[in-house]
């Protein structure tokens, strides 16, 4: 079962440190003043602390003990350009370069991350998805016995009866043109995260073909990734090539592929590519009234998310939740 309370509750345990790139952004303010209240997760805002403070009074947002942190003025500065140097150094950066670069916040932050002042990081309410995600490819780095870092969307929808729907999507964010192995980590990756979510998951391969029906090489690499999954992962509950109607209708699964037992019931879906995964989550959230919660990045060494840049204060609040529960959780 879905519940920020749950979440809260573990942070409060064990709060967390969490960067966020955009310190001075009113949306970053908001959450962060929500979060100061609460006690169980320390945001660290990243930017000019004269500039920061005005535009918490200008918006009325109470950020008193908040970390503030401007990068022309770290204190750690030498040994961050070092490190970052030795992390590039297969690109031969400079340490001139290596300065430069870190006075972009969403680097700065990253190496927050990685030499270990912060637990997690959310950045992009100003910066693309790119931006935000460049930094922790090159820094954070995959983590290890995963080729790729990819991501997903949980999708929750409240019911009147109190029990949320919830539902995974990967990967709508990160890999264009997943290759058939890649799609079979973005399914474990996406499988994983569904579980801390509280889904038990049910994965979908999705197509416009259910088992042959169509054909086509986007149809092949979904059947041959679905298989290679169902052998990596044996105890998953994994089908494909599925339709999507198959796939969450019992009565077309009945007809489609009464054979399948995941078909029907599925609730994690694996796309062929982005463009099928981010329009697919966006129709789930515009029309059919799902909350959804990311793009969430999976197999990284330690967690970085993404805003969308029209993010509400709200949405920054649920996603730092998260972000800091997946480091608790890792
Ligand atoms: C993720 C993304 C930003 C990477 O783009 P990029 O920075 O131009 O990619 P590059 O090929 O130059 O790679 C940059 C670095 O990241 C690494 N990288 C790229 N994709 C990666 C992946 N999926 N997993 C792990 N590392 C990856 C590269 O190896 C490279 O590392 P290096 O600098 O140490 O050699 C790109 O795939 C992208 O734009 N995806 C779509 C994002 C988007 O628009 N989403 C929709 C909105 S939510």
């Amino acid at each position: 079962m879905f519940g920020f309370g749950q979440m809260i509750n573990i942070l409060k345990k064990n709060p967390k440190k969490i960067v966020f790139t955009e310190g001075n952004d009113p949306r970053i303010l908001e959450a962060a003043s929500r979060l100061l209240a609460s006690y169980f997760l320390n945001p660290i805002l990243v930017g000019d602390e004269d500039e920061i403070i005005a535009a918490a009074e200008e918006c009325g947002y109470n950020i008193r003990g908040a970390e503030i942190i401007d990068p022309e003025k770290y204190k750690d500065m030498d040994a961050m350009v070092d490190m970052f140097c030795e992390l590039r150094k297969s690109k031969g950066v400079t340490p001139e370069e290596a300065r430069k670069i870190l006075s972009q916040t969403n680097y700065f932050g990253a190496m927050l991350v990685k030499m270990g002042q912060a637990d997690a990081l959310l950045g992009g309410a100003t910066y693309s998805t790119a931006d935000t995600v460049r930094p922790a490819l090159q820094l954070i780095k995959t983590k290890p016995g995963n080729s790729i870092v990819c991501s997903c969307f949980i999708l929750v929808r409240p019911s009147a009866t109190g029990d949320n729907e919830v539902l995974a999507m990967g990967d709508c964010a990160i890999n264009i043109k997943p290759t058939e192995d890649q799609l079979v980590e973005i399914a474990g990756e996406t499988a994983e995260c569904a579980k801390i979510f509280g889904i038990d998951p049910q994965i979908a391969f999705l197509s416009y073909s259910t088992f042959g029906s169509g054909e086509g090489e986007d149809v092949d690499k979904m059947r041959n990734a679905a298989q290679k999954a169902k052998e990596k992962y044996p105890d998953l509950p994994i089908e494909g090539e599925l339709q999507f109607d198959a796939a969450v209708s019992v009565r077309v699964a009945r007809t489609k592929c009464p054979e399948s037992k995941v078909a029907g019931h599925a609730n994690t879906f694996i796309f062929p590519d982005i463009s099928a995964g981010n329009i697919g989550y966006k129709i789930a959230q515009r029309l059919g009234h799902f909350e959804a919660y990311g793009p969430i990045l999976l197999g990284l060494n330690a967690p970085i998310n993404d805003l969308s840049r029209g993010c509400t204060g709200s949405e920054v609040y649920s996603m730092a939740i998260i972000t800091a529960a997946l480091a608790e959780n890792k």
